[in-house]
């Protein structure tokens, strides 16, 4: 599955519909406001957001990711009022003080440096506005097995190994302190799969797994038998991410 078809079907399931329903409220959008989705991918949300801020507002969508910026300008084609850049998060290639809303999701659990990535963030909003982050916490990922010492190694593999900011999620809070900006609203969300083939979709135990193997944190046999376990069920995983939405001081 290529990383737009990942990206999409990850959208499309119940809990992606749902904690992105939940950003959009937090960010308060309405005709006239410009917003920038930072880590845009392929385009995702720009849609929905560019109709509640209407032909006066302005979306602008930004990502490392050539490929990802290609796609959202083809989804955006017809909309007006979406711009997209290819740019680095870090070094955003726009002055101070110039949206209303910003947005990143799951992005900071991948970038090099979160703290700046923050800064960077406050410096583009303008005084006031807000900025809403949905980052994962894979610290709390649970994959229920009779191996119950496999489902942490996998955990602990995940976290130390695979994602670059694995526990941001219950970071965001602190960081966003630090770079300046006021906590308006934190809650955890719970992503529940309790369907094997589904949770593959999202999850990709057995494509991680591969690699805990290759890098010899879980041993081929019984990571086998935890996998064939978790295939024939019943099946039961979940993991906590965080909505969190901020503000830049006033002045
Ligand atoms: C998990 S995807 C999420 C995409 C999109 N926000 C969504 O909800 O579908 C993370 C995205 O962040 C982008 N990204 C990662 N590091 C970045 C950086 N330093 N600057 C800009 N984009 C970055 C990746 O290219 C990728 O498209």
């Amino acid at each position: 599955m290529s990383d737009i078809a990942y990206l999409d079907h990850a959208a499309a399931s119940g809990p992606g519909r749902a904690y992105k329903q939940d950003l959009l409220s937090l960010l308060e959008l309405r005709p006239g406001l410009s917003l920038l989705d930072a880590g845009c991918g392929p385009g995702t949300d720009l849609p929905e957001m560019a109709s509640q801020v209407g032909p006066d507002g302005r979306i602008t969508g930004l990502d490392a990711d050539p490929v990802m910026t290609a796609e959202a300008r083809r989804r955006c084609a017809n909309l007006p009022q979406v711009d997209l850049f290819e740019g680095d998060l870090h070094a955003l290639p726009f002055g101070r003080g110039i949206f209303d809303r910003a947005r990143t999701d799951r992005v900071l659990q991948h970038v090099a440096d979160p703290a700046q990535a923050l800064a960077e963030l406050r410096r583009v909003l303008k005084p006031g506005g807000l900025l809403v982050m949905a980052e994962p916490d894979w610290d709390t990922l649970a994959i229920d097995s009779a191996d119950l010492e496999l489902s942490r190694a996998y955990t602990r593999y995940l976290t130390s190994s695979v994602v670059r900011n694995a526990v941001i999620g219950r970071q965001l809070p602190r960081l966003a302190a630090q770079a300046g900006f006021q906590i308006r609203a934190c809650s955890p969300r719970v992503a529940l799969f309790t369907d094997f083939t589904a949770a593959e979709q999202i999850l990709r135990v057995r494509h991680v797994s591969a690699r805990a193997i290759n890098d010899e944190a879980i041993g081929a046999e019984a990571a086998q038998r935890w996998l064939q376990g978790l295939a024939d069920g019943p099946y039961l995983a979940s993991f906590t991410f965080y909505l969190v939405a901020v503000q830049a001081p006033l002045g």
